[in-house]
């Protein structure tokens, strides 16, 4: 099974998350060893999103190059909250997928935000994204919000991380 993270993020946290998430699935998927004791085969990779332009505006936004996510079989998409939505160059990443880019894909999506609660927009903007991938043919099995500034954080990567990893195999 192939699974792509593709992540947006500026100063690390998001990124950090999505680490997580890879850690949380190569050990589910039984790494190396697993393949030895016959456990699923997961093969996980982590593309750090790109952009030029401005990444606060996102018409200015482009894209040297694209993840080929063609031949996943799931996928993570995650990202900052800027302004109380989903950060401009993940929407528009995930805008840009042809129509059935991912039909027949599970998929996962997970926001960090400074907030201390999800309630603050974090729940909105994941749902943004779980709305644009839907929209692309996902079939959406989890979403996450990881507040920074609570102080449970450590504790809701973690969970998020078993909880997508769960999700998707
Ligand atoms: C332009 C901008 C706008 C932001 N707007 C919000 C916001 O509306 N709500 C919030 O909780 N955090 C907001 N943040 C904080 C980021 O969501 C938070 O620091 C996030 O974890 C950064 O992720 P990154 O390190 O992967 O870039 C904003 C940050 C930036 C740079």
């Amino acid at each position: 099974m192939k699974i792509g993270i593709i992540v947006y993020s500026e100063t690390g946290n998001t990124l950090l998350c999505a680490e997580k998430i890879r850690e949380a699935l190569t050990l589910a998927g039984g790494g190396e060893k697993g393949k030895e004791k016959g456990k699923l085969e997961v093969e996980v990779w982590l593309e750090r999103l790109q952009v030029t332009g401005n990444p606060r505006v996102e018409k200015e936004i482009s894209f040297p190059s694209l993840p080929d996510i063609s031949s996943a079989d799931a996928l993570v998409f995650a990202s900052p909250v800027h302004a109380f939505s989903a950060a401009p160059a993940m929407k528009k990443y995930l805008e840009q997928l042809p129509a059935d880019a991912l039909k027949g894909k599970k998929a996962a999506c997970l926001v960090t935000q400074m907030f201390p609660y999800a309630w603050l927009s974090g729940n909105r903007s994941v749902g943004q994204m779980a709305a644009l991938s839907r929209k692309k043919g996902a079939d959406m099995r989890a979403t996450a919000v990881i507040n920074w500034r609570n102080k449970r954080r450590q504790e809701m990567i973690e969970e998020a991380a078993a909880r997508v990893s769960r999700a998707l195999l």
